[in-house]
């Protein structure tokens, strides 16, 4: 039997098993992550190589510096989460990839060491879309957790309302129609003189500061689920090289929170309209943004207003890492989708 009939056999057996070990593989961005996660809600382990210090030299990621640090990083990812998890290659029953979104080189770095584990151990090798990956997380933090739910998914790829009819039905709902709120986030901090990731750093600088600061700004796309950031980005940059400009004096801390609020304003207010309209019970949020404080903090005000139940991911697995993939994964296995054969590459994008 060829490598691809063996596995589409072990995948198909796979949703009557029991308990079913997934060994995850992440390496979309600047994240080297390999994860043992147990029926989708157990994570035995999720070591996370993270590059952040080399690319804050750059003050953001270079990706074919992204690309070579995975290679290096890989083998040594894996050794560790396999005895973090005190298993080994035989204990496994699928190997889950990250294919897409994200930068290519990157992610063929993963991809092709997922693949070539898949074959060496003949196992089925299944494909995990990022965005799906990010909402599994929550199925690790919340053992309860059952869709359907909006998900509120923000991040440095992604903004997008989701409606999750079930584990692997998604309906978009709205998404940005120009730069994600991660990339807003990253741009500010960096105008602000923050070293990458500049996400953390504004939610750590906006603390000290206050909402004072008005930017020439309106709020974009109010009649529509979609969102703009771009043209906040631009406000808040035109303010802060006006000011150097003139050699004014203004608080970095101040446009930080100022910003803040109107970032996570626009999320959490067309999250709240969306909810409402859709009827949902519950929300969902996914993605690195999700760790922002003051946005988990306006969500969590706007569910206990209108009535949903608010579940956020920890923290730790906001951001990239590849327990929330072996997490969806698991959920792909019992449907029966994402069975990737050996031509599966990466993509750059990837439809919700
Ligand atoms: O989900 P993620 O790790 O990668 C992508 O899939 O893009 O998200 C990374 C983004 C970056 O833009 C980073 O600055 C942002 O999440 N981020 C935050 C916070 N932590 C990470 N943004 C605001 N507040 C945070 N606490
Ligand atoms: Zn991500």
């Amino acid at each position: 039997m060829s490598y691809y009939d063996i596995a589409k056999q072990k995948f198909e057996a796979l949703k009557s098993k029991k308990d079913v070990l997934i060994l995850a593989v992440e390496s979309s961005c600047d994240e080297t992550s390999i994860a043992l996660v147990k029926n989708g809600r157990e994570v035995l382990s999720n070591i996370v190589s993270s590059q952040i210090e080399i690319h804050k030299a750059f003050g953001g990621v270079v990706p074919e510096v992204a690309s070579r640090n995975h290679i290096k990083n890989i083998d040594g990812v894996l050794k560790e989460a396999l005895q973090a998890a005190g298993k080994t290659l035989a204990d496994i029953d699928a190997v889950a990839v990250v294919y897409g979104a994200g930068l290519i080189g990157a992610l063929l770095v993963g991809v092709n060491f997922a693949k070539t584990l898949a074959y060496a151990l003949k196992l089925p090798l299944v494909a995990v879309s990022h965005v799906h990956g990010h909402i599994g997380a929550n199925y690790i933090s919340h053992a309860n957790l059952t869709p359907p739910f909006l998900c509120v998914m923000v991040s440095g790829g992604h903004t997008a309302l989701i409606d999750v009819q079930d584990y692997c039905k998604f309906q978009l709902v709205g998404s940005t129609v120009d730069d994600s709120v991660g990339e807003c986030f990253d741009k500010v901090a960096r105008v602000l003189g923050l070293s990458y990731p500049g996400g953390p750093n504004i939610d750590r600088l906006a603390k000290q500061g206050k909402d004072c600061v008005k930017f020439n700004y309106k709020p974009p796309l109010q009649d529509s689920f979609n969102f703009s950031f771009s043209g906040l980005k631009t406000a808040v940059v035109n303010f802060v090289h006006n000011k150097q400009q003139k050699n004014e004096e203004f608080s970095k801390a101040d446009v930080a929170a100022s910003f803040q609020e109107l970032a996570t304003e626009e999320i959490a207010s067309k999250a709240a309209k969306a909810g409402a309209k859709l009827g949902s019970k519950k929300m969902v949020i996914a993605g690195g943004v999700g760790a922002n404080i003051r946005l988990r903090e306006k969500l969590q005000k706007c569910a206990d207003e209108h009535a949903f139940q608010l579940f956020m991911p920890d923290l730790k697995y906001c951001t990239d890492n590849a327990a929330m993939s072996g997490a969806i994964a698991y959920y792909y296995i019992q449907a029966g989708l994402g069975l990737a054969d050996l031509t599966l590459t990466a993509k750059p994008t990837v439809a919700i």
